[in-house]
This record gives C-alpha cells, structure tokens and sequence, in this order.
C-alpha cells in the first residue's frame, strides 16, 4: 500500500490546487489581522470545488468562515449565480471574510451570516433544500450540525465534514477532539440515508451523499 506522504501532497497541490493571487493574499491579510492558520489546506479546498461542481451545486451552506478561504475554493465551483450561506461567529472573521470574498470575484454570491451557528442555521432552514453543506467549526457540534445537513440537503446534495483525522489523532488519542472525532466519523459511517467516506488528504475530510430522506424514502 502507498503511504500518502508529503512529497505525494505536493505533487498533487502543485498539479491541481495551485493558489491563485487571491487566495495567497487571503492567508497572507490572515496572517497580518491575527487569525489562527486553522483553514483547510489547498488540496482539501481543490476537493470541495470539485465536489461543488459535481453536485452543480447553486446553494450551499458552510459552518465556519474563518476568513473566507474555503469559502472561495467552494464559491469557484458552484454554479454561476448560485449562492453560498457562511455562517461565522467571530465579527472580526466576519469582517474580513467579507472582504475576502468580493476581492475574490467568484462566480457565486457569497453571504457572511454572523452568529453562532447552533442559532443561525435554524434560520437559514427556510433557504432549503441545499446541494452542499461543510462543517469546519467546533467539534463538539459536529452532530448537529451534520443532523441539520442530512435534513436540509437535497437527495444527491453533499455533506463534507473538516478534520475526520482530528490532527492526526483519530485512531488512538485520548484527548477531546480525537474522542469527538471518532464518535462522529462512526455516526456518519453507519447512517443508512448517506453513502459516506473520508477524503484523506490534509487533516482529512468526511463526505457524504445524501441517498434517502429521514424516514427511508429516496433514490
Ligand atoms: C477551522 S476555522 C474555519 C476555517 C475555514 N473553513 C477555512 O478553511 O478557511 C473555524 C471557524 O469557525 C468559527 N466557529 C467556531 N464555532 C462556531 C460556531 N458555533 N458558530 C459559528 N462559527 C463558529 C470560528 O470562529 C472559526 O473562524
């Protein structure tokens, strides 16, 4: 079996998920306001792009702003005049997101909704059915926030859930995240309304399929 390792990363980062200017200058104006290094890595975001598409996805929803860098990677995939729903807790991560996001000129409209995301996607219900949702905030809400995706997605929409491998520590750590982690991956993995599996490059990346609506029904 091939290890994938960090030269192998490379090779697939500079062959398919170069950065462009504005994706350097949102990690770089990061860097300068403060803001943790916390974004996903360039491949991951490559990945959900490609995932935007292949779902044609013209509305979706993402938990966890930071500065809007997977934001970006996300909006460049989704259908032209689509629009993607940020929700951001932090206003100085809000802000800034926002700025991001219209230097950026992606395709899709991109709106920063401020707040906690336990209160906010509860509003944001009346906007579905989603073709895409990504959950990259606090870990302990994992399961919430996955509830509100599978029951807002469309079926054949998509739900991408960041840091399956909680830093690396998945299999055998003993700390919180790892904990959450792996309840959270085994919830997704035996739910029977998802074809489901982690895209493991970065810290890796739950993905799943919505194939039924709650009560069974579906394709
Ligand atoms: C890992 S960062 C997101 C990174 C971003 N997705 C990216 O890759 O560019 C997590 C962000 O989620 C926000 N956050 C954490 N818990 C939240 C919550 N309950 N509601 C809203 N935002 C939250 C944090 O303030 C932080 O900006």
């Amino acid at each position: 079996m091939v290890t994938y390792n960090e030269a192998l990363s490379r090779y697939v980062t500079n062959h398919f998920a170069v950065e462009d200017e504005a994706l350097l200058r949102v990690r770089r104006r990061m860097a300068e306001h403060g803001l943790p290094a916390i974004h996903i890595q360039p491949e991951e975001g490559r990945f959900l792009q490609v995932v935007a598409r292949a779902c044609g996805a013209r509305r979706a929803v993402e938990v966890g702003t930071l500065g809007g860098y997977s934001a970006i990677w996300i909006a460049r995939g989704m259908v032209p005049g689509g629009v993607l729903y940020t929700v951001e807790r932090d206003p100085q991560h809000a802000r800034l997101a926002r700025e991001h996001v219209v230097e950026a000129h992606v395709p899709a409209r991109v709106e920063v909704w401020e707040g906690d995301a336990r209160d906010v996607l509860p509003e944001l219900s009346g906007k579905a059915p989603f073709d895409l949702v990504f959950i990259d905030a606090d870990k302990q809400d994992y399961r919430f926030y996955y509830e509100w995706a599978v029951t807002h997605l469309r079926v054949g929409g998509v739900v991408a859930a960041h840091n399956a491998f909680a830093h690396g520590r998945v299999v055998k750590g003993d700390d919180e995240i790892a904990r959450l982690m792996r309840a959270f991956n085994a919830l997704v993995a035996a739910d029977g309304r998802v074809v489901s599996t982690v895209f493991p490059a970065g810290d890796g990346m739950v993905v799943a399929v919505k194939v039924a609506e709650a009560d069974g029904a579906g394709a």
